[in-house]
């Protein structure tokens, strides 16, 4: 029998409780593996670097590896790939025209999903609206395409023009207020990629306004304004989970279809990060780690000098002119290597958390009179971001 949505989240609730401790942690703050679980321990120290890499990339081999520590992890429901409603012709080549290869098969992955309804579009946080444009081009439907950036929306209503779109720009910021102009009952929301709180306000303002349609594909859960995550259903706010931008960042992290040279790029960064904070411990006598703000990935193509000479003044701290930066590195080598297998257990909970959050997105538009669908858009090497909720308003009973 198929799980509903409430045991669905039950199960993961459960789960996530029971297990805080391995993935509630700021791996960076640890001296030694956190966890007294001999067996694991073992487990992990009989890793190598490649094996490390490996199994945070595989979903078989994290079973293989760790379901005997945490079998009830690996039994959880997931998602269904989400089975295409129907097929769609080629597009031609003007309209694919500057979309990047990964963010176009993701376009028509949705298009694949669109459901028969002639409700106008809204198209939330588009960017410069390629997936309005070509969702407009397809199913012969209206679609206002909301986005902040005066720019996108000059470059998008340029395009719509040039190619006779049925596509207009609003430029506005979503949390700014209700957008009570633009959503309407007989609406069909769309929003792909819409970070945190641009799609908890999306949810928020569809159930307001009552929007008959709605789909989905959150990502970036931690950009929300609040320190701890705000559950919208009632079953999230009854769970005792407390999520903070740390464990909200768990969801996203380590997920690179960028390649090798983003992947080098983020492990120089963690290196950099510990061996700043080795000089740092050194310099003011605290042990305890402190945390450094994010910055352009730019920096770790350049040299270790230049980053620790900022994160100091972060910290405002001054550096001696004359430092051992090769010790510092070696020592942070070190600790990357714990770092690396304290995530590489995080890392399970990675898409069950991702689930629960999507699952309290879903519960709240049940809630506010909603059938919904939890369903996988495509898969992970496309985009690990790939949860699709969708969502129709039902009828009123008369
Ligand atoms: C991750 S991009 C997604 C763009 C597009 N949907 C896609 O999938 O390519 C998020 C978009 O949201 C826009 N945005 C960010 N904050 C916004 C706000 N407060 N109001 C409206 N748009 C916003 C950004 O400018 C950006 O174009």
């Amino acid at each position: 029998m198929p799980v509903s949505l409430q045991q669905q989240f039950q199960q993961l609730s459960t789960v996530l409780q029971q297990y805080r401790q391995y993935w509630q942690l700021l791996p960076f703050s640890c001296p030694q593996l956190p966890w007294q679980n001999a067996p694991l321990q073992r487990c992990l120290l009989a890793l190598d670097e490649t094996q490390i890499r490996l199994i945070d990339q595989s979903s078989r081999l994290q079973q293989q590896y760790f379901a005997e520590f945490f079998p009830v992890l690996f039994s959880l429901p997931g998602l269904t790939a989400a089975a295409a409603q129907r097929t769609t012709a080629a597009l031609p080549f003007w309209l694919e025209n500057g979309i990047a290869g990964r963010k176009l098969q993701q376009i028509d992955a949705l298009c694949q999903q669109w459901p028969d309804s002639a409700a106008p579009v809204v198209e939330w946080c588009a960017g410069k609206g390629h997936l309005g444009r070509i969702l407009s081009h397809r199913f012969k439907q209206a679609v206002t395409s909301v986005e902040w950036q005066p720019d996108l929306c000059r470059q998008g209503t340029a395009l719509a023009e040039k190619y006779q779109i049925k596509q207009q720009f609003v430029c506005a910021d979503v949390l700014a207020g209700p957008l009570s102009t633009v959503l309407q009952p007989q609406q069909h929301i769309v929003a792909l990629h819409a970070c945190g709180q641009l799609h908890i306000t999306l949810l928020q303002q569809a159930v307001q306004a009552g929007c008959q349609q709605l789909q989905l594909v959150p990502c970036c859960y931690h950009l929300i304004p609040q320190t701890q995550y705000q559950p919208l259903s009632a079953q999230a706010k009854a769970v005792d989970l407390q999520l903070n931008k740390d464990d909200l960042k768990l969801v996203v992290q380590g997920q690179v279809t960028g390649g090798e040279r983003i992947e080098k790029l983020r492990s120089t960064e963690v290196l950099w990060r510990l061996a700043y904070d080795e000089l740092r411990a050194e310099l003011s006598g605290q042990p305890h780690y402190r945390p450094l703000a994010s910055v352009s990935k730019h920096w770790f193509s350049g040299d270790f000098a230049a980053f620790a000479q900022w994160a100091a003044q972060q910290h405002q701290l001054s550096l001696p002119a004359a430092l051992d930066w090769q010790a510092y590195l070696q020592r942070a080598s070190k600790r990357m290597a714990l770092v690396q297998r304290i995530e590489l257990v995080r890392h399970l909970f990675r898409r069950p958390l991702e689930l629960w959050l999507a699952l309290d997105k879903a519960l709240y538009l049940q809630q506010h009179g909603y059938q919904v669908q939890l369903t996988e858009l495509c898969p992970a090497e496309v985009t690990p971001r790939n949860v699709l909720l969708s969502a129709t308003k039902r009828q009123a009973a008369f």
